[in-house]
């Protein structure tokens, strides 16, 4: 693609220059104080894709704007829906940014800032591949519709009112209007620097908090301790008890849809060569740990988890204090695997915490978001045009792997569209996803929009 590999050599300033404007933009969804950021984010978005000449509509919903934006119809041509998302995580804790969250900054290669990887440095590839592409070669050789969120981080609830038919786009019903052949998203990792990767396969979640409740108030806990049951002792009880010292999850029929894995997914695993002590010392622990007979790989990608996210209870302040509180509460979640049911898990856990809930505790159980996982078809001549395009792209051709997160509209795309995924990701496993100092590489993000025009090409010669 001579000329097209020119313009992007040419261009590359500024793309940067556009990923920097819109890492700019505080686009945190879960904070209702960055609400106007979160329209002036969409705004940027709608203008660059009007700018394409793509046919845009910023559609309004009871949360956050969805972008949409599509180019002409090709005959004989397989359509692509390309997903992302522009809303952010919290910046906090914000004292240990090394620069500030929203003031992109660039050391060793990267820049650093809240949104770098997850996920504006990973979608913008996208536009910009379309950018080149009609700048150097006309018509794009496929249709593109591009469906670009800003609630993924808080669980989506606008995107599937709209495919449940509460909105339409372009006057048109969503499930008929987002039709395609294929989807692309790029928000998940290569396997290490210079191993990009496709990702087959992703984790599920069933989160929950849970509000536990004993006497009517604080009380000294020398003249009631040990007469009626504390908040905070029976939380750290049942918390313990969802997990045994081989890290089997005990609720019963929690495992009843997790099938093993097969010899030869063990194998491929294997062969990936994971360099355990370098992830180690990336994290700062001493040793991992896990479920007994299964590797770190297999842990990660392809055994279910359960994490407490936050808990609470009692005094936190100065000094100590003799109390028995009153209250105490948790946030919790289980990354599950493709085939596990997040509703069968949610009342597998109910049953179990009410059956296991000390008397004199009320107990309250409060389910938060819920999304299966997801495994793709290794065998698809799509996913062997993605392969070529990274190998363009990245000079490497891609290993497949798996990864622990989820993004639960990868399922919606399967269940109501009927259509894989493609899980093109440019980032790394050190960038700090959801922490401080997040970051993406800037040599990447231009591999990535290399990659990304080279799929066009590849996709368009596919046919239909
Ligand atoms: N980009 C991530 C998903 C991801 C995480 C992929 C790690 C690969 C590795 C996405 O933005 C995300 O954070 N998803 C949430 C989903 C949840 C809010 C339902 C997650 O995994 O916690
Ligand atoms: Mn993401
Ligand atoms: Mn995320």
């Amino acid at each position: 693609m001579p000329n097209l590999a020119e313009y992007l050599e040419a261009n590359a300033n500024q793309f940067q220059e556009a990923l920097f404007e819109l890492l700019r933009i505080p686009s945190v969804s879960a904070d209702p104080a960055y609400s106007e950021d979160m329209g002036r984010a969409a705004d940027w978005l709608t203008e660059k894709f009007e700018k394409l000449g793509l046919k845009t509509e910023r559609i309004t919903t009871s949360s956050y704007p969805i972008l949409y934006a599509e180019s002409p119809s090709v005959a004989d041509a397989p359509v692509v829906l390309v997903y992302g998302h522009y809303d952010v995580q919290p910046p906090d804790p914000l004292d240990e940014w090394e620069t500030p969250a929203f003031e992109p900054s660039v050391r060793n290669g990267n820049v650093y800032a809240r949104g770098a990887t997850d996920d504006k440095g990973q979608f913008l590839t996208h536009l910009l591949s379309v950018e080149a592409w009609l700048a150097t070669r006309g018509p794009l050789p496929v249709q593109i519709k591009f469906l670009i969120e800003g609630e993924e981080e808080c669980g989506s609830e606008a995107l599937n009112e709209l495919l449940d038919g509460k909105y339409t786009i372009l006057g048109r019903p969503p499930l008929e209007a987002l039709e395609a052949d294929v989807a692309v998203i790029s928000d998940t990792s290569q396997f290490g620097p210079g191993r990009p990767a496709i990702t087959y396969g992703l984790k599920g979640i069933a989160y929950f908090q849970l509000n536990l409740t004993g006497p009517n108030q604080d009380l000294h806990s020398g003249s009631f301790g040990g007469a009626v049951s504390n908040p905070a002792n029976a939380l750290a009880a049942l918390l313990a008890s969802l997990i045994d010292g081989d890290g089997r999850i005990q609720i019963p029929g929690f495992y009843d849809d997790v099938g093993g894995l097969t010899e030869s997914e063990r194998k491929q695993f294997e062969e990936l060569g994971f360099d355990e002590a370098a992830f180690k010392q990336q994290i700062g622990v001493g040793a991992v740990t896990g479920e007994k007979g299964f590797s770190t790989l297999e842990r990660k990608w392809a055994r279910p988890t359960f994490d407490i996210n936050g808990l609470w209870s009692g005094y936190q302040g100065e000094g100590a204090k003799t109390v028995l509180p009153a209250r105490a509460g948790a946030k919790f979640s289980f990354r599950l695997v493709p085939a596990q049911d997040p509703e069968k898990i949610a009342s597998a856990l109910k049953s179990y915490l009410q059956e296991h809930c000390p008397p004199g505790i009320e107990l309250e159980l409060q389910e938060m978001h819920h999304a299966p996982g997801v495994v793709v078809p290794l065998e698809s001549p799509y996913l062997s045009a993605a392969s070529r395009a990274i190998e363009a792209g990245f000079g490497k051709s891609p290993v497949y792997i798996r990864e622990g997160g989820s993004i639960p509209i990868v399922t919606s795309f399967k269940t109501l569209l009927n259509m894989d995924t493609l899980l093109l990701g440019w980032g790394q496993n050190d960038d700090n996803m959801h922490s401080p100092n997040e970051k993406f590489s800037l040599e990447d993000f231009q591999k990535g929009i290399r990659s990304s025009a080279h799929l066009w090409e590849e996709l368009g010669q596919l046919g239909r």
